[in-house]
């Protein structure tokens, strides 16, 4: 059996490392078909660290193509990886030894382009990370995971809220409407979330190997972890403003009396962004503000330590906001919804916007409010489940 798994975007990368070390299992496994997998990487992201670090650090075996098409505008960044995904697809069926299917994951322009590539050349999807929605067809994901669920013959979903939305949007266990090329039916799984499995299975390695607390100088439990990287704050000068005031005034102590530490791991995006979208007055008080630590995207034991010793995190990353929840940790979320609804509905997440006044109000609400997090992920074994599915569905006739 063969498998391509495509790559692309950080979070991509760290997901991708969960069904590598299922595969790996798999393979050691007596009496069992072998299972090649050839990773892709779309070169979406491309600085060491976000992107070269994290294979090291999580055994994922070396991407065997890299496509490196980086930067650019949705259509041209899209279009090239479209363009190099067939090539690899089809080159592999004109040499005898055509791929089973293409595993994707979330709801980047990586995920699309593996998407449509595949399906319309007949390749079998298995999309990681189906049924999500947070209903704002402004944000790019929302459109690239709408798309790429309609496409997929098997949808994984991690939550119960991600199978309702399926089968609210006309996908349900045993579609009997929609089948493929190769005659077989799309159907839906709720495997539980292979972030979740990542989380507990890196974390006792990410304390015995990371000093970043140490290093930084921080207390566990006295400082906030923030990461920002949504064009709809970074691409707008009004709502990154706001944020930047909020944390600002909350590393300062004027949200509760208190002054915080907050760490601040800077997306390149974000970087990029700041000078040209804060004010000089802005940049000048943050740069000297020595309780609000800028510092360069960091690896995963590094961010998942940050996560569980955080007293808050503050985001707009969808994995950052599920992870803070992995670990017990309240989170305040710079968006106006969430595809993790159960987040915000167990309290343990509330979201601002870039709101400045709900930003401080959910931080003085968060700060040592007792919080239940309840198990909404999975066993922890979801990639092994994804994967005994998909070679049911390849072994079939
Ligand atoms: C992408 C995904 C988003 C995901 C995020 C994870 C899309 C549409 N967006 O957003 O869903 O949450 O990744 O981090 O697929 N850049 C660098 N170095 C890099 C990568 C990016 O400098 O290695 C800079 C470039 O200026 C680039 C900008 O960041 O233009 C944005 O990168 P891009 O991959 O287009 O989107 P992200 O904001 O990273
Ligand atoms: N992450 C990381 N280093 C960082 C920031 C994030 O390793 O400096 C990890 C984080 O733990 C999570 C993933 O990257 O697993 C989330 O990626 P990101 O926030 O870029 O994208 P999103 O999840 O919003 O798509």
């Amino acid at each position: 059996m063969k498998l391509l798994t495509i790559i692309g975007a950080r979070p991509q990368i760290i997901k991708a490392a969960a069904f590598s070390r299922a595969v790996i299992t798999w393979n050691n496994e007596e009496n069992r078909e072998f299972i090649e997998e050839i990773i892709l990487h779309t070169g979406q992201h491309y600085d060491d660290n976000m992107s070269a670090v994290f294979f090291n650090e999580l055994g994922i075996p070396n991407p065997d193509i890299n496509l490196h098409v980086g930067s650019g505008s949705h259509g041209l960044q899209t279009a090239k990886m479209i363009e190099g995904i067939e090539n690899v697809l089809i080159k592999a069926k004109i040499d005898g030894s055509a791929f089973d299917g293409v595993v994707l994951y979330g709801d980047t322009n990586s995920t699309l382009a593996g998407a449509i590539a595949a399906s319309k050349i007949h390749v079998p999807v298995f999309h990681i990370e189906a049924g999500l929605r947070s209903w704002n067809m402004a944000m790019p994901e929302e459109i690239n995971r709408i798309v790429c669920d309609q496409l997929s013959s098997i949808l994984f979903t991690p939550t119960t809220k991600g199978m309702e939305n399926l089968i609210h949007a006309g996908f349900c266990k045993d579609s009997e409407k929609v089948h493929f090329a190769n005659g077989k039916k799309q159907y839906v799984v709720q495997s539980g979330d292979v972030m979740y499995d990542n989380a507990m299975y890196f974390v006792s390695m990410a304390e015995e190997k990371s000093d970043i607390i140490e290093q930084l100088g921080l207390m566990p439990k006295h400082f906030v972890l923030v990461t920002i990287h949504r064009p709809a704050n970074t691409d707008s000068a009004e709502n990154l403003t706001s944020i930047f005031n909020a944390l600002l005034d909350i590393a300062e102590g004027k949200a509760n009396g208190e002054q915080t530490k907050i760490v601040l791991p800077l997306h390149p995006r974000t970087r990029k962004l700041l000078p040209e979208k804060l004010s000089s007055k802005l940049m000048q008080r943050l740069n000297s503000c020595k309780n609000l630590l800028l510092i360069e995207p960091v690896s995963f034991f590094e961010i998942i330590r940050l996560e569980k010793h955080a007293q808050m995190v503050m985001t707009d990353s969808g994995g950052v906001q599920k992870e803070a929840f992995f670990f017990e940790t309240p989170s305040v979320i710079f968006r106006p919804e969430t595809e993790w609804v159960e987040i915000v509905e167990t309290g343990a997440g509330i979201l601002t916007n870039a709101d400045y006044n709900r930003i401080i109000t959910a931080y003085q609400t968060l700060y040592n409010k007792p919080i239940h997090f309840p198990p909404l992920y999975g066993d922890t074994h979801a990639a092994e489940k994804i994967l005994k599915h998909i070679v049911n569905y390849c072994s079939s006739k």
